[in-house]
């Protein structure tokens, strides 16, 4: 059967300021049912990541994969493994691992057409479940583990700006100078100003 992408709710929607509940109860074919709804409604709204609050389930659940493109654009460096494949988490749990916080380019499917440059903990601790592909695409029994990883850069950003939305907060919320909130066109406008200011200095 095929599934319908869902709509992704956009700011303003009072269920994107809800806090989620934790799964408690592993109904397989309940959590299989939305996190294959979360998966093709992300795909097709072509996004990196999405919390199931985002299409009106207020579960502890978010899917994110980091494009290897985006990991050396942010992180500097060339990615050897070439990205993090899709990753399904539960009940997510995150841990800074240092105070360090550095401003980055994000956006979001319930922010749709904006940028903003957003602080976030270069180093973080996540732990929660997760399922493996090969459980999800199969029928047979759900394969639910334990993962725990210490991430930085991009990675760790999209997991800070995922797991803030199972607490009813969206990016705008985070940013420092709301000048920095901008049409995703003018991006390239608004970078070639910020290289010419740092010049003049
Ligand atoms: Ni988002």
């Amino acid at each position: 059967m095929k599934i319908e992408p869902r709509e992704i709710l956009k700011m303003g929607n009072p269920l994107l300021r809800q806090i989620s509940e934790p799964v408690d109860e592993f109904n397989e074919q309940e959590i299989r049912d939305l996190i294959e709804l979360m998966r093709v409604s992300m795909v097709a709204a072509n996004g990196v990541g999405l919390a199931a609050p985002q299409i009106g389930v207020l579960k502890r659940v978010v899917i994110f994969e980091v494009p290897a493109a985006r990991i050396s654009e942010e992180d500097g460096e060339i990615s050897a493994n070439g990205g993090v494949p899709q990753t399904v988490l539960i009940n997510p749990k995150v841990t800074p691992l240092t105070e360090e916080k550095v401003l980055g380019w994000e956006g979001c499917l319930s922010v749709p057409g904006l940028r903003g440059l957003v602080p976030r903990y270069t180093r973080i601790k996540y732990e929660g479940l997760t399922l493996d592909n090969a459980s999800l695409a199969g029928g047979g029994e759900l394969q639910i583990q334990k993962i725990s990883r210490d991430v930085s850069g991009f990675h760790a950003r999209v997991v800070q700006h995922e797991v803030d939305h199972l607490d009813g907060v969206l990016y705008p919320e985070r940013m420092t100078d709301i000048r920095q909130l901008i049409f995703q066109t003018e991006l390239p406008s608004f970078i070639r100003a910020l290289d010419e200011q740092a010049e003049r200095k």
